[in-house]
């Protein structure tokens, strides 16, 4: 029985749902459809509140100035692995205690927390202003100046598959190795550092959403540690020899005063966690789902076109990112329930995306639909700054995938799940491709 399961709604019915039990992990979705029937607004008896139909999520996130993003400070911080209400001050004096006891010297003078601080964590005002600052780098036609590289990566990623024989691992082999090397290039570091992107980035978002986070904060102290040290070399040898890279943009605002040396290297933890694992998941989904709909997979193969709309569709159906936390900065009345200032609370994107008074017929799978306002970039203020570098990749890499390597099938059916309750996929998929065919 899971920890939530002691809870009954008004019509006295158990609500199963806990966001940190294995069990909803493997599958959320019957949870999420009796949330959203029976307890759209339902508090966990750890004291989390948990809003799971769209419009309610929209509630929440179009008004930072009730529900704040120190929900997601508190986090970022490792406050709400078990489900429990944490307190910013508790949370922080644990830390420096914790980054003194292993030996982790304060860089740059500061012993704040090297993830605390970060965009993804501010509210307005403060967080138009760095929000303006990288926004620059990220525009539309930005990023659509990229798709010759993100094709020439898919196209060598995989040209070394074919290399290799017709069985492949998608998540190691395509879907992981893509966004890493883009997100390099972005940010104007080696691609060989691609290893340590790969292991930085599982082990901040295992760090801070995964079961390793209940057993302590160990490994994830010392990884943001090693990640704000090599990324403090990069930003010192940007500002010697400035290069046309996104570290260069955020030196020269370093320069000018409008950002914090911590606040720069906070950004660039911040895109290391936000960018890797999320693509791969999102490339990963679509083919794992796309496998079980062989009619939707025919029409994808007789028309590239659709394939706009089959991202867009995993997105709603099967988004990387499943939740987010907000915290209420004074009491909100919500049909018939008081959230108390300061009470956390779960944004359920993957259950606004199933709603069917914004999606009709929402447990359909269909590429063709209009997925329109979906959640799984988020909604609002804090609506994902990497959503069109995001969709570049997964367009182009899915498209070259089908394209490139004919008769795709899994050759397990049983599928292991990343370790987090924010960050849904799997750890592995492995794949066989007609090799024939392939070109
Ligand atoms: C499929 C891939 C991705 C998904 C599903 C995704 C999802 C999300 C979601 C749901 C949020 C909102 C979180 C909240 O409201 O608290 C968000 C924010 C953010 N994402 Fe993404 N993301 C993806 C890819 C990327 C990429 C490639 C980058 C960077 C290049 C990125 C950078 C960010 C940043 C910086 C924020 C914070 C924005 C802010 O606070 O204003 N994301 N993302």
């Amino acid at each position: 029985m899971t920890r939530a399961s002691f809870r009954t709604n008004a019509g006295g019915e158990a609500i199963g749902y806990d966001p940190f039990s294995a069990t909803v992990r493997a599958n959320p979705f019957p949870y999420y459809a009796q949330l959203r029937e029976q307890a759209p607004v339902h508090r966990l008896p750890g004291g989390l509140w948990v809003l799971s139909r769209y419009e309610d999520c929209a509630f929440a996130l179009r008004n930072p100035d009730l529900f704040s993003s120190s929900g997601t400070r508190l986090m970022m911080m490792g406050g709400l692995q078990a489900g429990m209400m944490a307190d910013i001050e508790t949370l922080r004096e644990a830390r420096r205690r914790k980054q003194r006891e292993l030996g982790l010297p304060p860089l740059l003078g500061t012993d704040e927390g090297w993830n605390e601080n970060s965009l993804i964590a501010l509210d307005p005002p403060a967080h138009e202003k760095i929000r303006h600052i990288v926004n620059r780098g990220f525009t539309p036609r930005q990023i659509q100046r990229l798709a010759p590289r993100v094709q020439a990566i898919t196209d060598r990623t995989i040209d070394r598959i074919l290399a290799r024989g017709d069985r492949f691992d998608l998540t190691a082999d395509f879907s992981m190795p893509i966004p890493l090397e883009v997100m390099a290039e972005l940010l104007g570091v080696d691609a060989a550092d691609g290893a340590n992107f790969r292991r930085w980035s599982e082990m901040v978002i295992q760090g801070i959403t995964g079961s390793v986070a209940v057993e302590g904060p160990d490994p994830l102290l010392r990884t943001l540690h090693e990640v704000a040290e090599y990324f403090l070399a990069v930003i010192e040898d940007r500002r010697k020899h400035p290069k046309d890279d996104l570290i260069s943009l955020l030196v020269a605002a370093e320069e000018s005063e409008r950002l914090s040396p911590v606040e720069t290297v906070n950004f660039a933890i911040l895109l290391l966690a936000a960018g890797n694992e999320t693509t791969t998941h999102l490339i990963d989904n679509a083919i794992a789902t796309i496998l079980d709909h062989p009619d939707q997979l025919a029409s994808l193969r007789a028309d590239p076109s659709l394939v706009e709309g089959w991202v867009e569709e995993t997105l709603r159906y099967e988004g990387p990112v499943q939740l987010a936390f907000r915290q209420a900065t004074r009491d909100v009345e919500l049909h018939g329930h008081t959230i108390a200032k300061g009470d956390v609370v779960i944004v359920l994107f993957g259950a606004a995306n199933r709603d069917p008074a914004m999606f009709p017929d929402p447990e359909r799978y269909d590429i063709r639909r209009d997925a329109q306002g979906h959640m799984g970039f988020g909604f609002g203020v804090h609506f994902c700054l990497g959503a069109s570098l995001a969709r570049l990749e997964a367009n182009v890499a899915l498209e070259t995938l089908l394209r490139r390597l004919p008769g795709l099938e899994r050759t397990r059916a049983t599928v292991d799940r990343f370790d987090s309750f924010l960050v849904r996929g799997p750890t592995c998929l492995p794949l066989r491709y007609e090799r024939k065919a392939a070109r």
